[in-house]
């Protein structure tokens, strides 16, 4: 959850580090703090409660000197509360070693009471302030900073990311990770460490993804990675295929709002280069050979928004590829020991990469038997590093905390699984399989058409910032649709919502229908299923009768529902199954709006974190 960076280079770390947390402090923002050894040989410190703007504040107020060695954090609390205590880096009981951490350490309790036994006092609650310590011994042991760091790290239980440097050591950063990210950004005589590519994308197009239990030590001219004992390690580099400034406002007023209007290149993205003669080929799955025509059963996994790509990916996949697709969320999966075989796909889902929940569920998926693969969109994270195969979404960068251009891309990437499944399994006609085809591809054209009804959105949402409480239905594939509605706005907006299946109504949250609540209503293609939709417009003339004020999002000119709703939000025409790409549009839309109207920062909603890296 919590940004990362280091560097070795000139005496600019101040600018490299503040740059990096900037562009990572969607990750944690809760506190920031930076260790710089000074040209003065002095190690500098400086950390803050709040946002990043408290440390750069901090830092015009008190500066310290700048130098060629330094990390800096971005934190988001788990262990003692967001203080200037508790804020990293921590230092090494002679104040000579500083050290900032990512994760958990699970052991930590006993580890610190052995400290306090030997004499040790700690200056904050965090569970990182032992691991300071103890490196800050093992230096002195051994005069080596590596070394020291292998040595603690074999003793520490949990998740982790640890950088740390020492006042005796210029020119020398040293990295560990554990289940939580870590990725070298290689320079020209200067080099770089970060929780993401986004830490140091400004410098170098050139990373280096850093396996599980690896120790990396950086210098300006050297690169060195061993696992935990000491064994040199062969790392893969690869180019970043994004520039610094996919990851900047660029004029927006939130990331947000500029990830919403990419919407349609999301998809469209996600689509290119795998689309050949009106079929799609998922070249990535080669290396499943035979196995997609023997596989019985998917498994779908992931977390909040990513599983309601994968509810969506389950119509389509059965539809087309007339497979079983169960969707579990990564949390309840492997506590449950579900029934794998070998012929069971496990397809995880993950815009990060890096969700702990999912990332523990692939590896007990891989643990016993099952083949996996996963969804990603992003290159080198270690949910795709643990995967025998992965297909990556092309959304670029999402900075803002709430996932939306990313959904899309997810449900994309499903779509585009299923017709792929549907083509090597042989249960999709050819005709069947270009007409869906052709219509996924007409939906970028189609989201670009919905975008200009942020206008009339937001005036919605201005008159509603005093609303306690909003309902979303939907049925079938609108469904997943109005339960992601429903998240997006309890996360930027702090209003309670809840999403409901439609005929789910009757069965109990009806009686939640009083004068003046808000219901949005998803409402099918009526050319999708008559049936369906004749049920939904009942469903809103149910509530409708018991006072309840109705927004519906609609197919342009579905004049059955005109005299049952407040409101209509009209979206374009979609085949079967397509609707829901469009129709999600303005509910991210009406979320950030009403977040917007009530003042709150859309980017970084409370008590969130963009990657979450603990279970
Ligand atoms: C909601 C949201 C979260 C994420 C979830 C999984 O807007 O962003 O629910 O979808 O935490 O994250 P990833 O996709 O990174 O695994």
């Amino acid at each position: 959850m919590c940004g990362i960076v280091g560097y070795v280079g000139d005496d600019k770390s101040l600018e490299v580090l503040l740059g990096g947390l900037r562009r990572l402090e969607y990750r944690g923002y809760d506190s920031s703090g930076v260790a710089v050894l000074g040209e003065d040989g002095i190690l500098g410190t400086a950390k803050k409660a709040g946002k990043l703007q408290m440390l750069v504040d901090e830092l015009a107020q008190h500066p310290i000197a700048n130098g060629a060695t330094g990390i800096g954090h971005t934190r988001w609390a788990t262990h003692g509360g967001p203080t200037d205590r508790n804020a990293h880096p921590h230092l090494g009981d002679d104040g000579k070693l500083a050290l900032i951490h990512n994760g958990i350490i699970e052991n930590f309790a006993e580890l610190k009471a052995e400290l306090t036994g030997q004499g040790e006092t700690f200056t904050s609650e965090t569970d990182t302030e032992v691991a300071a310590l103890l490196v800050g011994r093992a230096y002195r042991d051994t005069g080596d900073l590596t070394e020291a760091m292998r040595q603690v790290v074999q003793q520490l239980e949990g998740a982790f990311t640890l950088l740390i440097m020492h006042q005796d050591q210029p020119g020398v950063v040293v990295g560990a990770r554990r289940n939580s990210p870590l990725v070298i950004g290689l320079g020209e005589g200067e080099n770089f460490l970060g929780s993401d590519v986004a830490a140091f994308v400004e410098y170098t197009k050139r990373a280096v993804a850093i396996g599980q239990d690896q120790v990396v030590t950086i210098r300006p001219d050297s690169v060195q990675v061993t696992d935990f004992d000491g064994s040199q390690v062969q790392a893969d580099e690869f180019e970043i295929a994004w520039d610094a400034s996919a990851s900047e406002k660029g004029g927006w007023s939130s990331f947000m709002k500029k990830e919403i209007s990419e919407e349609p290149d999301a998809v469209a993205n996600t689509i290119l280069g795998r689309v050949h003669d009106g079929s799609v080929h998922l070249h990535e799955l080669d290396v499943f050979g035979d196995l997609l025509t023997g596989i019985d059963r998917i498994v779908v996994i992931a977390c909040g928004t990513a599983a309601y790509a994968g509810m969506l990916g389950k119509y389509a996949i059965e539809q087309w590829a007339r497979v079983p697709v169960e969707v579990e969320l990564s949390h309840e999966f492997r506590y449950r020991n579900p029934i794998l075989t070998p012929r069971t796909l496990v397809v995880s889902i993950s815009q990060s990469g890096e969700t702990m929940d999912t990332l523990m569920a692939v590896q007990h998926a891989a643990e016993s038997g099952a083949r996996t693969l996963s969804i990603c969109n992003t290159h080198g994270g270690s949910i795709p590093r643990a995967s025998e195969a992965v297909v990556y979404t092309h959304a670029g960068p999402e900075v803002a905390v709430a996932s939306t251009k990313a959904f899309l891309a997810q449900v994309t990437a499903l779509y585009l699984l299923g017709l792929h499944l549907g083509r090597v399994r042989g249960t999709m006609t050819t005709d069947a399989a270009a007409d869906a085809v052709a219509e996924l591809q007409a939906i970028p054209a189609k989201i670009a058409a919905v975008l200009p009804v942020a206008a009339e959105i937001a005036q919605l949402a201005h008159w509603m910032t005093e609303v306690q409480s909003v309902l979303f239905l939907g049925r079938h594939v609108g469904y997943p649709i109005a339960m992601e509605g429903a998240l997006k706005l309890k996360e930027l907006a702090y209003i309670h919502s809840e999403g409901f299946a439609a005929g789910e109504l009757k069965h109990g949250p009806i009686a939640l229908i009083e004068p003046g609540q808000a219901v949005i209503v998803i409402v099918p293609s009526p050319r999708q299923s008559r049936e369906m939709h004749a049920k939904v417009v009942s469903n809103i003339q149910e509530i409708r009768a018991r006072g309840a004020r109705v927004i519906a999002i609609a197919e342009q000119g579905d004049a059955a529902v005109l005299p049952f709703a407040d409101e209509v939000l009209p979206i374009p025409l979609a085949g079967p199954l397509f609707e829901p790409l469009l129709a999600v549009v303005p509910l991210h839309i009406f979320a950030m709006e009403l977040a917007a109207a009530k003042g709150l920062d859309v980017d970084q909603p409370r008590n969130l974190a963009k990657s979450v890296t603990v279970e």
